[in-house]
């Protein structure tokens, strides 16, 4: 059987979800239902990054202790996944017992292999990105993500080989051994790694909330090295590079741009010293700015899915958030944009055909010959519309394996209006009794459509398949807003 492996970055818990965390997750439930429905052995691992300096000043600040922090703000994550029918298989929590013991043998085992070595490590730290930035990466002297000065950090470190690397991880990236997608972002890691691989600071002195290094307990490592290992521990890896657990390596890891440069050269880095598969494809997504800014707190003009949620309903926000831009490249939203999004292609498009073939199938008795056995795409008699059926289908697998989402749901839309222009064309209420067939067809072009949104709409989907089981028109799916 085959297997599909797929990984959401872990989140931080110093802020509760926001829209560009629920697009991440959201797109991976996407691909993992897709990928379930083929018939494929199928893990989804997604969870909660909750060490390092940025998460022990946040619980600092509201009084709280670090552990009482995170435990409070990972729920939250779990609870809005929740809401938004999030179909993880596991939820890693990098303060979960197991992983901290299989990241210890994992340090563990890259000291004693000299890949880890102590030295002194002076650089420009940004404690928002949790990373040090070289004078190229700041813009006026600031980091360009979180509008902070660097700090200059001199102290006694432990150094990760890295520089070791450099070449082969050229090599795998250049040849797609380690994919990297969109093109344009594997350019710029490409030319990234042109400027050199320098070795990397894997401890920290100042910062307490964190994993001890089993070879110097002063210290706690690097909260990147820590998180990343998730994706092995998230799959129930205990530390032994030797017993690798089955889904491994993952299929696709989803992120967007501001962390693929870690995602490809840390990462494999640690991956390549331990002698364990790299990850076959990483896919950065668009980044998410609103009316035209940056989301953040202080601008006050950050989306939370909960109020999507209560706006648009479940459906309605997994649709608007993945139908909003290409995926892969980034998008602009506002209000008012999705909500003149939401009602052209939801109570409009979807909503008003699913009604529309209903209430004419209300009307003729479908029943005495149009079993559920016969409401099959082969069934169609119509021989446009099954071709264009057909091609829907074809055109909508095919954007699943480029990993197009959006398109998937464009190639949805367009069958959509194809319908809405035939009804148009043959007027069926006029002469029920002589388009009996045509009804019949369009219903079960609406079970092939429910079916295609099953992994991107899976409640209304399951509407609309009882609807159709049931020949009876229910309350609209999508109000109007
Ligand atoms: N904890 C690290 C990741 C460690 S993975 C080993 C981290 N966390 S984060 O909370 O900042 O999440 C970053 C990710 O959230 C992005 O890569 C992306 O997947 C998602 N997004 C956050 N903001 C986003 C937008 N504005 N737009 C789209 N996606 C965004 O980095």
């Amino acid at each position: 059987m085959k297997k599909f492996y797929i990984t959401t970055p872990i989140y931080y818990v110093n802020a509760r979800p926001h829209l560009g965390h629920a697009y991440t997750t959201i797109a991976a439930d996407v691909l993992a239902r897709y990928y379930r429905v083929q018939g494929w052995k199928v893990f989804f691992l997604t969870g909660t990054d909750e060490h390092g300096g940025k998460i022990e000043k946040a619980a600092q600040k509201v009084g709280k202790s670090p552990q009482q922090f995170c435990d409070e703000n990972s729920e939250r994550f779990k609870k809005v996944w929740e809401e938004l029918n999030i179909s993880y298989d596991n939820f890693i929590r990098t303060t979960d017992p197991s992983h901290i013991k299989a990241v210890k043998k994992a340090l563990e085992i890259l000291y004693k292999r000299n890949f880890i070595y102590k030295g002194i490590y002076k650089g420009l730290y940004c404690p928002g990105c949790e990373q040090y930035k070289t004078e190229s990466d700041l813009k006026d002297g600031k980091c360009p993500d979180h509008q902070i000065k660097p700090e200059l950090i001199e102290e006694e470190s432990y150094l990760f080989r890295l520089s070791r690397f450099e070449n082969i991880l050229k090599e795998k990236i250049r040849t797609d051994e380690l994919k990297i997608e969109p093109e344009q972002r594997k350019n710029e890691v490409l030319k990234f790694l042109s400027q050199g691989l320098k070795d990397i600071s894997i401890s920290r002195q100042r910062v307490r909330w964190g994993i001890r290094l089993p070879f110097d307990q002063r210290l706690t490592a690097y909260v990147w090295v820590d998180a990343f290992l998730n994706y092995l521990t998230g799959i129930g890896w205990e530390g032994d590079p030797k017993n690798i657990p089955e889904f491994w390596p993952p299929d696709v890891q989803l992120m967007s741009k501001d962390i693929i440069r870690v995602h490809a050269t840390i990462w494999p880095g640690l991956l390549l010293a331990l002698e364990i598969p790299l990850p076959k494809r990483l896919f950065v997504h668009g980044y998410f700015t609103i009316e035209g800014q940056k989301m953040s707190k202080s601008l006050g003009n950050v989306i939370w899915p909960e109020e999507m949620i209560g706006k648009f309903g479940v459906d309605g926000t997994r649709y608007l958030l993945l139908s909003s831009c290409p995926f892969g490249q980034d998008g602009d939203i506002s209000w008012q944009k999705l909500i003149k999004k939401y009602n052209a292609d939801l109570p409009k498009g979807l909503g008003n055909l699913v009604s529309r073939i209903l209430a004419l199938a209300e009307k003729i008795n479908t029943n005495s010959y149009l079993r559920e056995k016969n409401l099959s795409l082969q069934q169609i008699q119509n021989v446009n519309l099954r071709k264009e059926v057909e091609n829907t289908w074809q055109n909508y697998k095919r954007s699943f394996q480029k990993l197009k989402l959006n398109e998937s749901l464009v190639w949805i839309w367009n069958l959509i209006s194809f319908c809405d222009r035939l009804i148009q064309k043959e007027r069926p209420w006029e002469e029920l009794n002589k388009h009996q067939s045509i009804i019949c067809d369009l219903l079960r072009v609406l079970k092939n459509i429910a079916e295609m949104l099953q992994v991107f709409l899976p409640e209304s989907s399951e509407r609309i398949l009882d609807q159709i089981k049931g020949r009876k028109r229910e309350k609209p799916l999508f109000p109007k807003l």
